[in-house]
Parts: structure tokens; sequence; C-alpha cells
């Protein structure tokens, strides 16, 4: 979106704020489409966690998308945006059994990520099908903390079990639908996908009754003007003919399935922030701008890089700076940046706002949770409203102390 209509925003709905763009959406779920367009039966599934705002899901629900879900409160969502049910898929992971139970009653998708729960799944539930998500033991993604695919992860059954799965569905008559995996977050690597992928369909061999094979998810888009990313169109063209080729053999016409979430709504977002403070110091001159770590976490539990832009001043000089928020600890946005000159109240964009932003943001140093709009067709509509000081106390009992 143009500078002059986030500012509009701003000023319309306050600050500090995230916007998103629904065109944005639907651009990137059609280029996702497109990608693996040559395979007869695709399945897009949203996940759900990189931004659960009842609206974004409603969006991704008239595009036929479905959705990847890992709570139970994911579920309920998505059911209450109007998903239908087989369209939903729970890819948990150490759930409560009670949970997954809930799950299964609504008639949802079940993927399962432990021997143990196989077992107890199958001595109760033998009758309805489920999906396996294995370990493919694979080190791919951005980070340590979202790379999930390898041997020391939590993630999944190992594909050094197989023998053990096998076990349990004779002994339980359970029947195994689908092959889940999901390495990690931020992969830009197409050969980490690949060889994943072989170790995935090597898996689903061992089976006899699959009709669906779910690839997860984990694109790497960019962060910045020339950022890498991973190259989707190359990797759609040569994991649809690896996976046509590989269902010809398996005889059945599978379905494929990914999960993404940064792909589809990273970009679509944008959060605005007011500059409090334009501090210079003997180093470094801090921006201290009217939110921090609550707001947006990525920076700091990933080293996530965010570009930020000055739309009050977009044509301003450029200079070095670090935006910094008010946390009461060294929240820091982006150091060393470039960014055409701030002055106190200037409004700075933060890019690629869309997907984990809002949804990992906290109440920490009492603070308010944004608010949160949606430009859809031309329009812009609050989704979301700001956080009130009775909202901070809705759920405290107050003793009389
Ligand atoms: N499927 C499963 C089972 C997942 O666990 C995830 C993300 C996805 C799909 C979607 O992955 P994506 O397309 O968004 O890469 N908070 C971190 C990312 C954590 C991802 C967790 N799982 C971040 O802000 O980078």
């Amino acid at each position: 979106m143009d500078n002059q209509s986030l500012l509009a925003l701003s000023e319309k709905y306050g600050n500090p704020i995230y916007v998103y763009n629904t065109e944005k959406i639907i651009s990137q779920y059609n280029r996702m489409t497109n990608a693996f367009s040559n395979v007869p039966k695709l399945k897009i599934n949203y996940a759900v966690k990189a931004n659960s705002n009842i609206n974004i899901l409603k969006v991704l629900n008239t595009l036929k998308s479905g959705v990847d879900c890992v709570s139970i409160q994911e579920v309920k969502l998505a059911l209450e945006a109007g998903f239908n049910v087989k369209d939903i898929f729970f890819t948990p992971s150490g759930i409560s059994f009670e949970e997954m139970e809930t799950a299964t009653k609504l008639g949802v998708q079940i993927t399962l990520d432990s021997l143990s729960v196989l077992e107890k799944f199958g001595a109760k539930y033998s009758n309805i099908p489920v999906c396996l998500r294995i370990n493919p033991h694979v080190m791919a993604g951005g980070n340590h903390k979202i790379s999930v695919g390898h041997i020391d992860s939590k993630f999944g059954i190992s594909i050094y079990q197989i023998d053990g799965i096998k076990n349990i569905v004779e002994k339980t008559g359970l029947k195994i639908n689908g092959i889940h995996m999901h390495t990690g977050s931020d992969i830009y690597n197409i050969d980490a996908f690949l060889t994943a992928t072989e170790i995935l369909l090597n898996t689903v061999k061992e089976f006899d009754t699959i009709e669906f094979v779910d690839f997860g998810s984990g694109f790497k888009v960019p962060y910045k003007e020339g950022d890498i990313e991973t190259n989707l169109e190359k990797m759609g063209a040569t994991l649809s003919n690896r996976f046509n080729e590989f269902c010809k053999e398996y005889g059945r016409e599978l379905t494929m399935i990914f999960e993404p979430g940064k792909f589809l709504v990273s970009s679509a977002g944008s959060f605005l922030v007011k500059v409090n403070v334009v501090k210079p110091t003997p180093n470094i001159v801090f921006i201290g701008v009217n939110s921090g770590l609550n707001h947006l976490l990525r920076p700091m539990m990933y080293d996530a890089y965010h570009h930020i832009t000055n739309i009050s001043n977009p044509e301003g000089e450029e200079k070095i700076y670090d935006v910094v928020g008010y946390i009461c600890e060294n929240d820091t946005f982006g150091s060393n940046r470039r960014i055409s000159e701030v002055s106190e109240n200037d409004v700075l964009c933060i890019h690629n706002a869309g997907a984990y932003c809002f949804s990992m943001a906290s109440n920490y140093n009492s603070r308010f949770r944004p608010a949160e709009v949606l430009v859809h067709e031309g329009k812009d509509y609050l989704i979301r409203k700001e956080e009130n000081f009775e909202d901070l106390l809705h759920n405290q009992i107050v003793l009389d102390l």
C-alpha cells in the first residue's frame, strides 16, 4: 500500500496499528496454486497461527483454502469463520488427549505426532482415519527456534520408528490416510525441501491406505528488496513432477497439501508506529516509538529483519538510526538502519507484519494490544479494537485484601 493511504489509516484509526491488505493475500494464494497447477489434486491449508484474525480466515475461506490448526481454539475460530469441517486439518504437537478427542468429535482431520498418542487413539477410535506427522531428520529453517524437522526436534514420529507405527496399526486396525511433515520456517534452500520430500514419499510407500501427502510449509519470503526467498515457481515445477510420478508408482492419485503461513500473509501486513522520541547519544541516534516487543516480537525472538520506512518523510535525507521500543528491556526493531530523516511524531512503517506479529503479541508491561485494520476491495475496516484498561483487568480476580 502507498504511504499516503497508510498515513490516512493511521490518522483515522489511531496508532500503533496493524494494517492488512487482502489483495496481497489473494495474489500470494494464486501464486501458490499456479506454482503447483500441474498437480491434479492440490490443497492449500492456511496456517492459522500466522494470523488468526477471523476476517483473514474468512478471506481465505472465500478463496477455497483449507486451514491448518494447532489448537482446539484455532479449530473453533475456523468453524466460526465458516470453514467446512472437511477443510480443517488439525496438526498439533504434545497436546492433551482430551483436546485431541474434542477435535475428533468435531470431525476434523487429525494428525498424530507420537507413538504413545497413536496407541491411545487407535485403542479408542480405530474407525477414524488419521494422518501421521513424521520427523524426516532434515535440518531446515532460518533459525534454530523454527527448525523443527531435525533429529533433536520434538516434532513428529521419527522415520526410524516406522516399525513401531506398523505394529500399532496392525494391533488396532487404525487406518492411516495421510503422511505429514513440516521441517521449519524461512527455508530458502529448495534442496532441503526436496531431500525431505524423498524421505516423506518413502514413508508413504510403507502404507497402502494413503490419500494425501502434507508437505507442511516453511517458504522463505523476502523481508527487504533483493532478499533471498524460496523460488516457489522452480520448486513447484520440480516437486509437482516428482509427486505426479510418485502417484503413478503408488497407484493412486494422492492429494498434495501445503500449509503456508508466512507465504500467504507476511507481506500483506504493515505495522504503523509513531515516533515518541529522537534521542541522539554519543554512539547511536535512537528512535523511540510507541510500541515494543509486546506488539512485535520477531526481531527480539529470532533476530528477524523487518524493513522500516519513514512514511511521514519518505523523501528526506537518509540517516542511520536504531529503532527501539518502549519496553523495559533492550527491545530493538532495527539496528543501524538507513531511514529518511526522522522527527518526533513521524509515522514509521514496519513491513512484513502480516505473519506472526499480532498473533504473537502480548500485554507485557501492561500495555494494550493494538487495533487491526483490513483493506479489502478498496475499503478499510476496523477488524479489532485496541484493548483498553478494562480488558487488562478482565480475567483478574480482585481480592478484598
Ligand atoms: N505447518 C506447521 C505444522 C507449522 O508448525 C507451521 C509453522 C506452518 C505450517 C507454517 O509455516 P510458515 O509457512 O509460516 O513458515 N513464529 C515464527 C514462525 C514459527 C512457525 C511455526 N510453525 C516466526 O515468526 O518466524
